[in-house]
């Protein structure tokens, strides 16, 4: 069914229940459904969310209003049912504002509802081997469902591979730009990883690289890191993953004095280049203001000299030295050595990323293509997919 009673947004909500009676108290207007549920809403909140075109501009959709408008106390002249079974209150200024039920109801905070939570997580050591989320390119570009569990994927674990991918540069752009849009970085958009005796990185080499996160020089750190297999035919070279989350969860059960520590005392990175100078001081796990956490920062060859007082030092390369050991456990990593086709989208604030030593003398080729996207993106794709749903559903 469709409706046009306007809200202020581009979602499609639901018909399905409408407002059954509304009435308004001093300062809230008080709302039964048709299903027998009952809501609150203030006044002052209802007069802020009017979706009228006095209040919304109608092509954005975004607010013009200014709170400086409107008193705290502001009341409404009048509440009552709209033909359309949402809420209809006139307000002083020659104001009427119609709300939808279905948007009423999704944001119905008198009956719990909050801000989604943005980043629900499962955390995984070596047993994901065996159940690694993969899926096929075309499936991804060609099938809805397919593309949104592998959004979804990468969300709720922080790595997610693609297979059977072209090879070449362009197919690389359009594979990654799938999460959304790609970050410049300084040293370009996109990286090829080769062994180059002269290469300006360490990832330029062949010896084995621990399990880190990139860019930890950033104060934003990019949110995720894509990597395209073009060739692997070397011996070794193998990638692997091991969850940061997965690790800290470890260390909070077990060692929970390092664990104060690594979320709350700062170290130091730096990034050791001729042409740029990026350095950011923040501890290696972040966390949120509940407490979960949301971040590994841990690059080894990015790690400045520690500066801290004189007694803290060995304090903080303890607790450091035990989530490094527990990264190296092979029971907390997954590994896979990519072949040709495979694209990895890797959580690069969690999913920390390293690779077992290779000979580039010993015959074949280790050619990996990466680029940075971000996890903001990465939702925003989620939540396209969720809204075309709910506009076939609603609509
Ligand atoms: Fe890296």
């Amino acid at each position: 069914m469709t409706t046009a009673i306007p809200t202020p947004d581009f979602e499609t909500y639901s018909m399905d229940v409408l407002v059954a009676s509304a009435a308004a108290t001093d300062d809230t207007v008080d709302i039964t459904w048709s299903d027998g549920r009952t809501s609150r809403y203030h006044h002052i909140w209802l007069r802020d969310n009017c979706a009228s075109d006095k209040s919304v501009d109608t092509v954005s959709r975004e607010r013009m209003l200014s709170l400086s408008a409107i008193p705290n106390d502001i009341q409404p002249l009048s509440v009552m049912v709209s033909e359309a079974g949402g809420l209809q209150i006139e307000w002083p200024g020659d104001l009427t504002s119609h709300y939808h039920p279905g948007w009423l109801r999704e944001f119905d905070y008198s009956n719990g509802s909050r801000p989604t939570e943005s980043w629900p997580i499962e955390t995984w050591g070596q047993e994901l081997e065996e159940d690694l989320p993969i899926f096929s390119a075309d499936a991804v570009f060609n099938d809805e469902e397919t593309r949104y569990e592998f959004l979804v994927a990468i969300r709720r674990l922080g790595l997610a591979i693609v297979t059977d991918m072209p090879k070449d540069f362009d197919a690389f752009e359009r594979i990654s730009s799938q999460i959304g849009l790609l970050r410049d970085m300084n040293w370009g958009k996109i990286f090829e990883i080769e062994p180059k005796p002269a290469g300006e990185y360490l990832a330029n080499r062949g010896l084995a690289l621990d399990a880190h996160s990139d860019a930890s020089t950033r104060e934003y750190q990019p949110g995720f890191q894509i990597f395209q297999c073009v060739e692997n035919t070397t011996p070794g070279g193998e990638s692997f993953w091991v969850d940061g989350f997965r690790v800290a969860e470890i260390m909070k059960e077990q060692y929970p004095e390092q664990y104060e520590l690594l979320t709350t005392v700062p170290w130091e990175f730096a990034n050791r280049s001729k042409g740029t100078h990026y350095r950011w001081t923040a501890p290696i796990l972040e966390l949120d203001i509940k407490g979960n956490i949301t971040a590994v920062r841990d690059t080894t060859w990015l790690r400045e000299p520690l500066r801290l007082e004189f007694d803290m030092v060995p304090k903080l390369f303890a607790a450091y030295k035990t989530f490094v050991d527990l990264k190296a456990a092979r029971e907390n990593q997954v590994e896979r050595k990519l072949v040709e086709g495979d694209v990895a989208f890797v959580d690069n604030r969690r999913a920390l990323h390293g690779r077992r030593a290779f000979d580039p003398t010993a015959g074949g080729r280790r050619h990996i293509r990466t680029c940075y996207g971000e996890r903001e993106e990465l939702m925003s794709s989620i939540r396209m997919i969720e809204r075309a749903r709910a506009a076939r559903q609603n609509g």
